[in-house]
């Protein structure tokens, strides 16, 4: 018999890396989901979008050490994404908490932390060192403050909140971005203390802004995080030029999110226009409602 899970993908509206070493991150879980469907069987198998995976894929590893926990055997994994992966949008923390949400129907044993720490072995398969985040915010969806090993706060929004997301430059390895900017850690350490505790501001100052619903207060606090992100080299030319033409069809701001060299842009302000004229540009971008 199969079992199944889902579980949602995300934004980090500020404070990505930065929340690697310690510093709040202010996530929120966005409509497109990843699905998966697990049976047992003689051998272990994935399907990925109807695709079957060489057996060389990183997903058996992830799988292995998912399933490890709730000692099954071999089994036939489904997985299905309507996200972008490699692209800041927590692909692998959506597939990882889908695939742990159905291991646990499987097993009967669904008691949440079970789940978190089988969704956090996946993950650490990708990301190496990863702070949560990710896994937290697919986990529970909704506007989030995190912290790395506490629990997560929400954060009430007085009304929904439309963030122009577009996919603008080509996937990138999270985990090497996150070494990347543990080697500046280690070169500059002073600098790079500073630069974590301006972020910090950043995040504290961003919380009011989202609960009273003042994007343009929002926006700039993004540009902020997006300067102090690409002093961490983690912008590209894509990024930017996705950037310039958000602010060109009147965005507040904007910034990467999630672990950049490529991968999305975030807008705030008037989402029709930032859509249009990304789209016409030919990036795929779509709205991400949140707070609702
Ligand atoms: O995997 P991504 O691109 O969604 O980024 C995750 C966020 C980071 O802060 C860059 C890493 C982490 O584990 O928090």
């Amino acid at each position: 018999m199969k079992s199944t899970g889902s579980a949602r993908g995300k934004i980090i509206l500020l404070g990505e890396h930065a929340v690697v070493y310690g510093v709040p991150a202010l996530v929120a879980g966005i409509d497109r989901e990843a699905r998966a469907s697990v049976q047992r069987a003689s051998s272990t198998s994935i399907l990925l979008a109807g695709q079957p995976l060489e057996a060389n894929d990183a997903l058996f590893e992830a799988l292995s050490q998912a399933s490890d926990l709730y000692g099954l055997g071999p089994l036939e994994l489904e997985l299905e994404l309507d996200l972008p992966s490699g692209s800041g949008l927590g692909a692998s923390a959506a597939l990882g908490v889908a695939t742990a949400r159905a291991l646990a129907h499987l097993a009967d044993r669904l008691d949440e932390a079970t789940i978190w720490r089988a969704a956090m072995a996946w993950e650490r398969v990708f990301h190496k060192n990863p702070s949560g985040v990710d896994t937290t915010a697919a986990m529970r969806g909704g506007v989030l403050r995190y912290v790395r090993g506490e629990d997560p706060t929400p954060v009430r929004l007085g009304q929904s909140l439309e963030i122009s997301v577009c996919v603008a430059g080509p996937p990138a390895p999270t985990a090497a971005m996150v070494e990347s900017v543990a080697r500046l850690r280690d070169r500059r350490p002073e600098a790079f203390t500073k630069n974590l505790a301006a972020i910090a501001q950043l995040v504290e100052n961003a919380e009011p802004t989202l609960r009273s619903g003042d994007e343009r207060s929002l926006g700039r606090l993004m540009d902020l995080n997006h300067m102090l992100l690409s002093s961490w080299m983690l912008s590209t030319e894509e990024i930017e030029a996705a950037r310039e033409i958000a602010r060109g069809a009147g965005a507040f701001g904007s910034k990467l999110t999630g672990s950049g060299g490529g991968g999305a842009v975030l807008a705030v302000g008037p989402s029709a226009p930032i859509l249009d004229a990304w789209r016409a540009a030919g990036y795929v971008s779509f709205v991400a409602k949140i707070g609702t």
